[in-house]
């Protein structure tokens, strides 16, 4: 892993997929290893609304975080670094836009059934917060897969392998990318 030298300096990897797949995680490993800033777009929401995203939800509604994120993305899209998104960007057009516009995008594709045991009573994702996780996030896949598959130039599917085996994948990705 550290004998590839990977020219940093103009590579921005944006990372995309459902709730709990890794995005934070796997983005922070793969910041530290291109030397990048990580930016994690929930937590940028978080800071300039001064709330939690439970509080956004629960008194702005779900529409009004969604306007969060879009602008949001547009603030930090082409900053130099890796980015992390929420589950949900892909659901508006304009993203799909921004997403499209600023490659690598990065899939990071997880069954429901992977994730469920990983999110599953996590207080911090309202859209999980009632009802059975599974289900939802079957629901989430249903729509979500198609549009991360359209704005992916890597699909990296997470499951058995690990988080070092996954992050080398994506670094010979954004190799073989860069080239
Ligand atoms: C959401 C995912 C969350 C967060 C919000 C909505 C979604 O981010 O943006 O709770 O619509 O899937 P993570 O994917 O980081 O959990």
């Amino acid at each position: 892993m550290d004998d590839q030298i990977i020219d940093n300096q103009s590579i921005s990897p944006i990372l995309v997929g459902l709730m709990g797949s890794g995005k934070s995680s796997i983005g922070r490993r793969l910041a530290g290893n291109l030397k990048l800033p990580l930016i994690d777009l929930d937590d940028y929401i978080v800071e300039q609304a001064g709330r939690s995203i439970p509080e956004i939800f629960e008194q702005d509604g779900e529409a009004a975080f969604r306007q969060m994120e879009t602008e949001a993305l547009r603030q930090i899209v082409g900053s130099h670094s890796v980015i992390a998104t929420g589950g949900g960007v892909v659901m508006s057009e304009t993203n799909m836009h921004i997403l499209k516009q600023h490659p690598p995008v990065i899939w990071l594709k997880a069954s429901p059934e992977f994730l469920t045991g990983r999110i599953e009573g996590d207080s911090n994702r309202p859209l999980i917060a009632v009802g059975d996780t599974l289900k939802k996030l079957q629901e989430l896949a249903a729509i979500r897969y198609p549009l991360y598959e359209q704005c992916a130039d890597f699909i990296l599917p997470r499951g058995d392998m690990k988080k070092t085996e996954a992050l080398q994948a994506i670094l010979d990705f954004i190799y073989a990318f860069r080239k």
